[in-house]
């Protein structure tokens, strides 16, 4: 209850500063991830601003098994945002042919988000008459900290990782100027504050995903055969699975991993050469540091038999046993 009292504060001060930041004239646009904190952070500037408001929603070409469909739903239905839905997987994944580096993918996949954002600001000021004025992000606390901490937040930021989230990747020259509502926020902060809004529970308690997606899921080119697809599949009955176990809640993330090259298997009486996929669930509190998560037995070795049994072109699984430090959540 205290949590929601501090979190009713915020939302009040919150609402007061967007509208005195947003001129009467202003348009905003948001782009929402699919996540728990772009859609809090929308619905929180669509309370404050109204119709001013245009979000859209990038189909980059990495994105989770059906996510694209998923998440237009629950927008439409039950967040009633008004959302543009841009198809870019050709765009995203042509830019990522070859390249194996994972800075390098996170780099082309922030310049290519902001390509995107700019026409859907050009289209829509050709629309309006009058060009949008802001860009919304969902950037927390842990991703400013990992970057830069903005003095008198009165946080504890005794860690830096690495350098990546929303933070330090958006081009210097960039037209939009940047609202970050959330951007003192813990996600658990952010799940209370989406319940004060009325954001569907089940959607509050998404396992977060990351901006560059599956890219940083697959270790090397992206674009190579079908990795993607066998990717979507093994990581689709992952959490199916632990949906059905009923450790969805219980765990911070889950996901599957594919790993580079091929190993030898061996599938019914043939010899196989496929790839490797490693299972990584973590507990946490912020994603600043995580624990890995303990399956039972049995629940480790029915994924491993589904996934094998299943997606066609993986014959090996391996679990992630480390905790963050020593790794990142993430491998790449
Ligand atoms: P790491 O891998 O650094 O991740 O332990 C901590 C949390 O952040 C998420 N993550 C990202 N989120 N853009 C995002 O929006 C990114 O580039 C990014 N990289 C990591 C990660 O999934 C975990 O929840």
């Amino acid at each position: 209850i205290n949590a929601e009292w501090k979190m009713e504060d915020v939302l009040t001060e919150e609402l007061k500063v967007i509208q005195a930041i947003v001129g009467p004239d202003d348009h905003v646009i948001c782009a929402l991830s699919g996540g728990v904190d772009s859609a809090v952070a929308a619905t929180l500037v669509h309370k404050a601003i109204g119709e001013r408001l245009h979000c859209v929603f990038v189909d980059n070409g990495l994105l989770r098994y059906k996510e694209r469909e998923r998440v237009m739903e629950t927008f439409e239905k039950h967040l009633h945002l008004p959302v543009t839905c841009v198809d870019a997987t050709v765009q995203f994944l042509s830019k990522l042919k070859g390249v194996t580096d994972p800075e390098m993918k996170r780099k082309i996949i922030g310049k290519e988000f902001i390509c995107i954002f700019d026409d859907f600001s050009e289209e829509l000021g050709q629309k309006l008459g009058k060009q949008p004025v802001y860009l919304v992000q969902g950037t927390l606390y842990p991703d400013v900290i990992e970057s830069c901490p903005p003095p008198g937040s009165g946080r504890d930021h005794s860690h830096t990782i690495k350098s990546h989230h929303n933070v330090g990747g958006l081009p210097k020259d960039m037209k939009l100027k940047l609202i970050e509502p959330l951007k003192l926020l813990f996600k658990d902060e952010v799940r209370v504050l989406g319940k004060i809004l009325n954001v569907p529970e089940g959607f509050l308690k998404r396992h977060p995903f990351p901006g560059p997606g599956l890219a940083v899921r697959i270790l090397g080119d992206v674009t190579e055969g079908n990795a993607l697809d066998i990717l979507r599949q093994a990581d689709e009955i992952f959490i199916q699975s632990i949906k059905d176990a009923k450790l969805y809640d219980s765990i911070w993330q889950a996901f599957v991993v594919l790993l580079p090259g091929n190993t030898v298997g061996v599938q019914g009486d043939q010899r196989t050469y496929g790839r490797a996929v490693a299972l990584r669930a973590v507990t946490s509190q912020d994603g600043m540091t995580a624990d890995w998560y303990d399956f039972e037995h049995k629940f480790l070795d029915d994924v491993a038999r589904k996934i094998c049994n299943n997606v066609r072109g993986i014959n090996r699984v391996v679990q992630d046993i480390t905790s963050k430090p020593p790794s990142t959540i993430e491998w790449e």
